[in-house]
């Protein structure tokens, strides 16, 4: 097939049904206040997001459908909504019979497993708020999150507990073990335990829109990681986005790949398809072509949401292998989380025969706010056009509007449904991010086209996306510098074709220490087993003196411009 059919069949389909037939008619009718009819408080003046999600389908008559289909190298299990409704119910005794309430903070940390899921909804039943953990995190980044948080109670598996430095944790009152099979020690309940003496049936807490629901931390470019505070609300804006982004209808198949960890993996791993009674599919262990195809295969998935990295993981392994698998059930693919390359929508159109719609949003904002539809022209590289009931802008320094085609500010006008509400412990850093009233100002930078579409441009501050996966430079430089050999250090991301970036450190070493390969493995296993593997630099280079300002930071910007060969530009404000 030539280029030009290729740039024919970005255009939508249109004889093919959409949830969403025309998007420039919803666009200009869309108003948030018709969406909440479709919930409880519209009626109560409560609601409670986790009854949307389980009960509610089974009170409609839909226990019997399936809400998750697991699985694992070990395990293969599903489960209806009536089942899951059940679970979390227990759950949400289980933590009650621990005294913990509404507004409390449970976090979960373990990898993808239906207890996860029990664990997730559960606690939201009683109005608790959730904090998920990702699996690979080490000791000081679970450490920093749970002292942050003042969590009381966690979720986790025998093999993680082992990171969780209890000593240094007064609050945390309860580690509920998964799969316990030992001993249990101090501060420990066994999960299957707890769950079986429990009862089923459970009042569920009801609680305002405005209260809290989830804590995902993220990273920043100074600073410890911020605690990004959800609340109820936000389940407007996931149900919808599940409709109308994602498409999903109701007998749909459906597979987001990222972790709960992740807020994709919560919003759109959970939110997007139980609020919309559709099953999802959650797949464990790691990535790898054969194991992802014979997923999508086997499950027979119709909407499928991934990320650039793993797509261009995909297309580097060659086009035969998607010959080996039946992928005919696929009628709807997405991305998220960085950059999707044109190159890689092509390719997409060219392999699975379908569109590969981009989407833009933020661990902040929620919920998808600027994406491709089924309904829309798709430019490739482009983010596509902000959803019904968001505006989106290109503004500069000041918060002043700018004409198509100049880059500046990726800006929101506020507020909209899934916008964060706090960032924990931390009104400072919260009020940066609306600085530019009407504004929330992304830290992204774009243009904007004559047509509406966005195009990402690049970060505005430090802050590294390697594999989609957000990390703050600041953070990384505190782990290096812990190191005994390490003086100083400086983080940036360095473009890679496959990762979009990778993190490279700039390092000055202390006196009597020598550059040296092993010391190079040695330093890199420091920060992998202190942090986790995703923030450990890939590349590390030894320098005499790092460059800095005379007030005696870092000057990541002359270490990028060092990397890529670039003028240094103004150094006015560097020491000598
Ligand atoms: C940052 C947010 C919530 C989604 C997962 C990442 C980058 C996200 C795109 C996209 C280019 C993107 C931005 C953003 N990003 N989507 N479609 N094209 N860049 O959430 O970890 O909070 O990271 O990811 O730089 O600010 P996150």
């Amino acid at each position: 097939m030539n280029d030009k059919n290729i740039e024919q069949e970005l255009i939508p389909v249109m004889t093919t049904e959409h949830n969403l037939t025309c998007y420039e008619e919803a666009y200009y009718n869309f108003k948030w206040e018709d969406i909440e009819k479709e919930f409880s408080w519209s009626r109560t003046g409560k609601v409670n997001a986790a009854y949307e999600a389980l009960d509610r389908h089974v009170d409609e008559g839909l226990g019997d459908k399936l809400a998750l289909l697991f699985s694992d190298e070990t395990r293969e299990e599903s489960y209806t909504f009536a089942e899951m409704k059940t679970l979390t119910n227990k759950f949400g005794n289980v933590l009650r019979s621990l005294g913990i309430t509404k507004g409390d903070r449970v976090f979960i940390f373990m990898p993808r497993s239906p207890e996860l899921y029990t664990a997730f909804i559960g606690s939201i039943k009683i109005g608790a708020i959730v904090g998920p953990l990702f699996e690979a995190f080490m000791e000081t980044a679970v450490k920093d999150r749970l002292l942050d948080s003042e969590a009381i109670a966690i979720v986790t598996t025998p093999k993680l507990k082992e990171r969780i430095p209890l000593a240094e944790l007064p609050a945390l009152k309860h580690v509920i073990v998964v799969g316990e099979k030992g001993q249990l020690g101090e501060r420990e309940l066994s999960f299957e335990i707890l769950m079986e003496e429990a009862s089923d049936q459970l009042e569920i807490e009801w609680v305002d829109r405005e209260d809290g629901m989830q804590l995902h931390y993220t990273s920043g470019s100074t600073g410890k990681p911020k605690g990004v505070l959800h609340v109820h609300n936000a389940m407007l804006q996931h149900f919808q986005t599940g409709k109308w982004v994602l498409d999903l209808r109701q007998d749909d198949i459906y597979w987001c790949t990222a972790d709960p960890g992740w807020v994709t993996g919560t919003a759109y791993g959970i939110w997007a398809p139980w609020l919309n009674g559709v099953t999802t599919v959650v797949r464990g262990g790691r990535f790898s072509p054969d194991d992802w195809y014979q997923t999508i295969e086997k499950n027979r998935v119709n909407v499928w949401y991934s990320a650039p990295t793993a797509f261009r993981m995909l297309m580097a392994v060659g086009d035969d292998i998607t010959t080996k698998f039946d992928l005919s059930s696929l009628r709807h693919v997405l991305s998220v989380g960085e950059p999707l390359n044109a190159e890689v929508v092509r390719w997409g159109l060219k392999v699975y025969r379908k569109r590969i719609h981009d989407t833009w949003w933020m661990t902040e904002t929620g919920a998808q706010m600027i994406c491709n539809y089924p309904s829309m022209p798709i430019k490739p590289g482009s983010m596509g056009k902000p959803f019904p009931g968001i505006y989106a802008a290109i503004v500069d320094d000041q918060g002043n509007e700018l004409p198509p085609y100049t880059m500046g500010n990726l800006a929101l006008r506020t507020p909209w449904p899934s916008m964060m509400r706090r960032i924990w412990n931390n009104p400072n850093k919260y009020d940066e991010y609306f600085r530019l009233e009407p504004w929330y100002i992304s830290g992204d930078s774009a243009y904007k086209d004559e047509d509406g579409y966005f195009w990402f441009q690049g970060r505005v501050d430090d802050v590294i996306n390697t594999s989609g996966e957000r990390v703050g430079p600041f953070e990384v430089e505190s782990k290096l510098v812990e190191h005994p050999a390490v003086a100083e250090a400086g983080v940036i991301g360095k473009p890679d074709p496959l990762r979009g970036e990778i993190i490279k450190a700039f390092i000055a070493l202390r006196e009597g220490y020598q550059p040296s390969e092993q010391l190079i493995e040695e330093i890199k296993n420091f920060v992998k087993r202190g942090m986790a593997a995703h923030a450990a630099p890939r590349e590390i280079e030894f320098r005499d003196k790092l460059p800095k300002t005379r007030s005696g930071k870092i000057m990541r910007r002359v270490l990028k411009a060092w990397e890529l060969g670039l003028p240094t530009g103004d150094l006015s404000t560097m020491e000598d």
